[in-house]
């Protein structure tokens, strides 16, 4: 499928894709380049620690050795991507998706489109991950390294006041489950509160927001009613009433949700909370697939590990301590009782998570073991640079998956890239062009705050009414769009 429009990329410095090589990406290669000089550094003062010349420590000395070229690289890609000099060939690391990117990067080659500066904008970031990836999968010390892992987990460790009151609010929907089950007034209502905080939850990805406080990102994270309904406005299209009429479709007929996921922690999170609505409180949804990233990819995407991580934390006192409790009160202290009720909430709605994982309602569409860099022919799909209009030739296995689904929601602003193919469509090209040949293929919801310039199914009055407020609404993650597309007949 070739659209109409060129690629973004940096060739426009009003671009977010310039302001990304500019400034963005130099300040994640920091953040990597800082996480493996603190396991150097710790490393270095263990093996001072250790007898000289015994097996831990040479094996501890020969890790900081890697990692001391993996900071060389990372320095050296710094330098390269400031000066513009031609992306380069990742080394065969026997990973997947090496010649894809290699041969995409000699065609570019030949259009002379090969530089940091020229390269488009959704292939170079895709590529980047993959580059990265291929480093630490070189060494032998650091091929299961994370170099996001720490920050995820922190991030999420910082999301506790919004996930008590999520867990409040689950609770208080089971004395109106026969109600939503029959499909009252009040469904419609519940569902739409439901899938905005999932897609909110989209807001506090961590590549994005790295300079944002807790505090702020607390607030991105307020839900209930009053602050759906501050946010609606936001919400620059809406087919959350297409999406629920679809949904009715599927009463009774043992359907499956796949959830292409994004980022891990407290939108995987919203997610679990998203498929448990559809699968507990009403009957349109029996089963629910996650589909995980298998490398680190754009900063916080969920990897197996994390998704294996997420209902252990959730349960652990220590992780989320109960809400109102101090874990060490200082001597004398009157301290507030904690709030244990709605520690017993949480605790409910994720033991109840974890018997449908072990009952396979949900499941993730890889084992949950399954280590970083592992190959396997559908996830495989999600780390490619392919739009994916490109789904049914180049991710078969996948697509004839969803194509069985009841929904296939994609999470967030990177999967609404690779659905539309991050090119210039005109703000008010329908969801359904955009997407090209995937469109009716299977039931598409995206669900996706905006963090790019590709918008569509937006009016033009609307854009240029936002234009002409000096908002960088496309960008800044304040705005968010609910796009649906039937499967066709
Ligand atoms: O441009 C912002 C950005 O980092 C893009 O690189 C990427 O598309 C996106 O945000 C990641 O966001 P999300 O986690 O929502 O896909
Ligand atoms: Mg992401």
């Amino acid at each position: 499928f070739t659209p109409p429009y060129p690629p973004y990329d940096p060739t426009d410095k009003k671009g977010f894709s310039y302001t990304t090589v500019v400034s963005r990406w130099p300040k994640i290669l920091t953040d990597i380049l800082n996480a493996v000089l603190a396991i150097d550094h710790a490393a270095t003062m263990q093996i001072q620690t250790l007898q000289d010349g015994c097996e831990e420590a040479k094996a501890l000395k020969a890790k900081v050795e890697e990692g001391q070229g993996v900071i060389g690289k990372i320095s050296k890609l710094k330098e390269d991507m400031g000066t513009n000099k031609p992306l380069l060939e990742i080394p065969n690391d026997g990973e997947a998706m090496t010649n894809v990117y290699n041969e995409e990067l000699e065609k570019l080659r030949t259009e002379n489109k090969d530089k940091w500066f020229t390269a488009p904008w959704l292939f170079a970031e895709c590529y980047l991950y993959r580059l990265i990836r291929s480093w630490f999968k070189q060494t032998a010390h650091w091929q299961s390294f994370d170099p996001f892992f720490d920050k995820k987990e922190s991030t999420f460790k910082s999301s506790g006041a919004a996930i008590y009151q999520l867990a409040k609010i689950m609770h208080d929907l089971d004395a109106e489950k026969t109600e939503l089950f029959a499909d009252s007034d009040k469904s419609l209502v519940i569902f739409r509160e439901m899938i905005q905080m999932c897609l909110w939850g989209n807001a506090t990805d961590l590549s994005l927001l790295t300079h944002m406080s807790h505090e702020d990102i607390a607030n991105l994270q307020s839900v209930g009613k009053d602050a759906q309904a501050a946010r609606k406005e936001y919400i620059l299209k809406d087919d959350q009433e297409a999406v629920w009429q679809h949904l009715k479709t599927l009463k009774d007929t043992n359907a499956k949700i796949d959830f292409v996921l994004d980022n891990a922690g407290f939108e995987l999170f919203t997610d679990f909370v998203f498929a448990d609505f559809l699968v507990t409180y009403t009957p349109y949804a029996s089963r629910v697939v996650f589909h995980p990233k298998l490398i680190p990819w754009f900063v916080s995407d969920v990897t197996p590990t994390d998704f294996a991580s997420t209902i252990p934390d959730l349960l652990s006192d220590t992780f989320f301590p109960p809400p109102g409790s101090t874990i060490h009160p200082p001597e004398g202290a009157v301290t507030p009782p904690a709030r244990l009720e709605e520690h017993s909430y949480l605790r409910q709605m994720v033991t109840r998570w974890q018997k449908y994982l072990a009952e396979g309602v949900f499941s993730l569409s890889v084992p949950e073991s399954t280590p970083l860099g592992a190959s396997d022919v559908k996830a495989d799909f999600w780390t490619s640079p392919y739009p994916y209009w490109d789904l049914k030739e180049k991710g078969h296995v996948v697509f004839e998956e969803l194509k069985e689904s009841g929904l296939v929601i994609f999470k967030g602003d990177l999967n609404y890239r690779k659905l539309t193919g991050d090119v210039a469509w005109p703000v008010s090209t329908p969801f359904e062009t955009a997407i090209g040949p995937v469109a009716g293929a299977f039931p598409i919801l995206s669900l996706r705050t905006n963090k790019a310039d590709v918008v569509v199914g937006v009016s033009q009055e609307v854009a240029d009414a936002l234009d002409a407020k000096g908002e960088k609404w496309r960008v800044n993650g304040k705005y968010a769009l609910v796009s649906f597309c039937p499967k066709s007949v």
